[in-house]
């Protein structure tokens, strides 16, 4: 596609609630604070941000550079720069593919809680909150939420870059951050609530500067901020020329950033002036939180606020994947963008499908969870800084963060020094840490 007629975001602050709709989603409401509450708390925090600042951030701005001058596809956009490299385009389509296997059945699970609240069949059932989350696991309903969550992303991948994509982030991001806050000041009044700050923002620097802590910081960085298998390059290739990426990438980190430590204000003074222990993953957000809002008066009315933000972080998320898919088989395979929404789509439920009836036995969810965000994603995201330092022209990434030498001209050197020989090396070292 000519660069007239290929579709762009609008000003600056769409390319940066867009990118950070893609970041924030499960990763930070969910996943983060359980990890930062096991992990040395704010200590864990300042890991994170330290992982943010050494690896997200130059990684992301390799990704930006690839994407927004190539304004590819994933894999158009490593080839048109180097044949030889376009296995990485593809890595990160086979990583889309995956993600795609099981998100859409968890964010799934947020809409039937989010339905169940606003009808108030969640607290007016005979069953305990496990025991419907048991029954709800055991039905076909987590399927039929799942395929839900698919064609709600297909509704607005489908109707383009600007009118659907950038369209459904200005609207849903700012509800977002609303809502959370209005979560986040409500849990302050509850009783006990301290207790949650002190867990949560306990500092115990031992337990968050031990090398499979920093490995899980690293980790979280890289699933969080969304970095590795090509979504940074797709959306910044509907980027403008003269987007300032640094500014970017400093700003989608900033808002994840606060966003997962809000999340976490949110989630542990509830769970603690409930008395509850802080447990992990889906039953922390899918058991515990109902148990806390049902002392609450309007129990029905908070839980419905809390789950319509879980599905709108989700949302934000997938319509980033699915796009990922959708202008690779787009352009790759020259299909109409809605023939390649369909065939995404179609793609993910073929996936869910699979992952849903564990066939032959097989724990999909955990196999494409773990293979993506402890191995894809950080051999994407390293050898991407790799090839952008060090494969590209001299000069490209430079050129690239100061727009042709007119902004950022301090900071890019420090940049393309650390793609070179700090961010890619640290991955590498975490890595292989990681597997002994
Ligand atoms: N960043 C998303 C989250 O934290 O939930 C997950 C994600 C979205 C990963 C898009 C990768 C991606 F391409």
């Amino acid at each position: 596609m000519s660069e007239n007629k290929r579709a762009s975001f609008g000003g600056k602050l769409s390319v940066i609630l867009v990118a950070a709709g893609s970041a924030i989603g499960l990763g930070a409401i969910w996943r983060f604070p359980y990890i930062a509450g096991e992990n040395g708390g704010a200590a864990f925090v300042l890991v994170f941000l330290l992982s943010v600042l050494v690896v997200g951030i130059p990684a992301m701005l390799a990704e930006f550079a690839i994407g927004r001058y190539t304004r590819k596809n994933a894999v158009g956009a490593f080839r048109s720069l180097s044949k030889r490299w376009s296995w990485l385009g593809y890595g990160g389509v086979l990583c889309a593919l995956f993600i795609s296997g099981y998100y859409y059945l968890i964010a799934g699970w947020s809409l039937e809680y989010l339905v169940n609240s606003a009808t108030g069949q969640l607290y007016s059932s005979s069953l305990s909150f496990t025991e419907q989350f048991k029954e709800f696991q055991a039905s076909w309903r987590p399927l039929i939420y799942g395929v839900i969550f698919i064609l709600m992303t297909y509704f607005i991948v489908s109707r383009g870059v600007e009118k659907g994509i950038e369209k459904a982030s200005k609207i849903m991001m700012p509800l977002l951050f609303v809502i959370l806050i209005v979560m986040a000041v409500r849990v302050a009044f509850m009783p006990g609530a301290s207790e949650g700050y002190r867990f949560f923002l306990s500092c115990d620097f031992a337990q968050a500067f031990k090398p499979e802590t920093i490995m899980m910081a690293i980790g979280q960085a890289f699933f969080s901020l969304s970095v590795g298998m090509g979504c940074m390059v797709t959306y910044s290739s509907y980027f403008k020329r003269n987007n300032n990426l640094v500014n970017t990438s400093l700003n989608v980190s900033l808002l994840t950033l606060m966003v997962s430590v809000l999340a976490g204000l949110v989630i542990f003074p509830a769970v603690f002036s409930a008395g509850i222990e802080p447990s992990e993953g889906p039953s922390l957000v899918f058991v515990t939180l109902p148990e806390i809002f049902n002392g609450m008066p309007l129990a029905p009315l908070w839980s419905t606020i809390f789950f319509v933000l879980v599905m709108l972080a989700s949302l934000t998320s997938t319509i980033s994947f699915h796009e990922v898919l959708t202008a690779y088989f787009a352009e790759e395979f020259k299909l109409s963008r809605r023939a390649a929404a369909i065939t995404t789509t179609a793609i993910s439920v073929v996936l869910s499908l699979l992952t849903f009836s564990k066939l032959f036995g097989i724990d999909y969810l955990d196999i494409f969870d773990k293979l993506t965000a402890n191995v894809m994603m950080p051999l994407g995201a390293m050898f991407t800084c790799v090839f952008a330092a060090w494969f590209l022209e001299r000069g490209f990434m430079k050129n690239e963060l100061t727009n042709q030498n007119t902004i950022n001209r301090y900071v890019a050197p420090v940049i393309v020094f650390m793609l070179k020989y700090i961010t890619p090396l640290l991955i590498f070292y975490i890595f292989v840490m990681n597997l002994i």
